[in-house]
């Protein structure tokens, strides 16, 4: 089966490869039409069904998007929705998020995706994912992407950035999603 991911994102490219597996031939977005679309929703779903929808019209074929952010706490949720769009680039917006942040005990956060498979004209179906843990005092790591250095997933004292995709393709909010998907797709086929 052909499934066009909705998304420029290298980094989530890779991963949704790695977790969805080969069994999949996968195109994306910009095999149709170089464009960034616009993140105008008020929430992850939105935002993911308007990728979704968008790649879909595009292609005329399944699309699945993913739209993904990291809710801290003690920022009342934020960077949340705007978690791509917090700093011009992954180490502006990890330096305010920990400046923000500063020295608070409560380092709680939630890593969140939401998956939108748009297979038919106004047909589409929703996964979501979750992946708590606690922000870092500092940096830490080389792999992975955005706030990996800065995410300590579960009990976990090390960040994603730290563990290596391998621990991260086990137990993230993308994982979460498309194991669902994964059913999903395996009961209708
Ligand atoms: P969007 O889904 O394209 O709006 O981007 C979500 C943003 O959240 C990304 O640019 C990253 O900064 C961040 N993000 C989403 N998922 C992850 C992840 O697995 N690790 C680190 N950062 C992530």
């Amino acid at each position: 089966m052909l499934i066009v991911l909705a998304t420029k994102n290298q980094h989530k490219i890779k991963e949704i490869k790695e977790i969805l597996g080969a069994d999949i031939h996968y195109q994306t977005l910009s095999d149709y039409l170089n464009i960034d679309i616009k993140e105008a929703g008020r929430t992850l779903m939105e935002n993911s069904l308007a990728k979704a929808t968008f790649t879909f019209k595009v292609s005329g074929k399944p699309s699945l998007a993913d739209d993904s952010g990291l809710f801290v706490e003690a920022l009342d949720g934020e960077p949340g929705i705007h978690s791509s769009r917090y700093g011009i680039d992954d180490e502006h917006r990890i330096t305010k998020l920990l400046k923000n942040l500063g020295t608070k005990k409560n380092r709680k956060a939630l890593f969140k995706a939401v998956f939108v498979y748009y297979y038919a004209l106004n047909k589409y179906e929703v996964f979501e994912g979750e992946c708590a843990g606690e922000i870092a005092y500092e940096p830490c790591g080389t792999e992975g992407f955005g706030y990996d250095p800065i995410f300590m997933p579960g009990k976990y004292k090390k960040t994603f950035a730290q563990l290596g995709q391998k621990v991260k393709n086990r137990i993230s909010h993308r994982t979460k999603a498309l194991t669902k998907f994964k059913k999903y797709l395996q009961r209708d086929f």
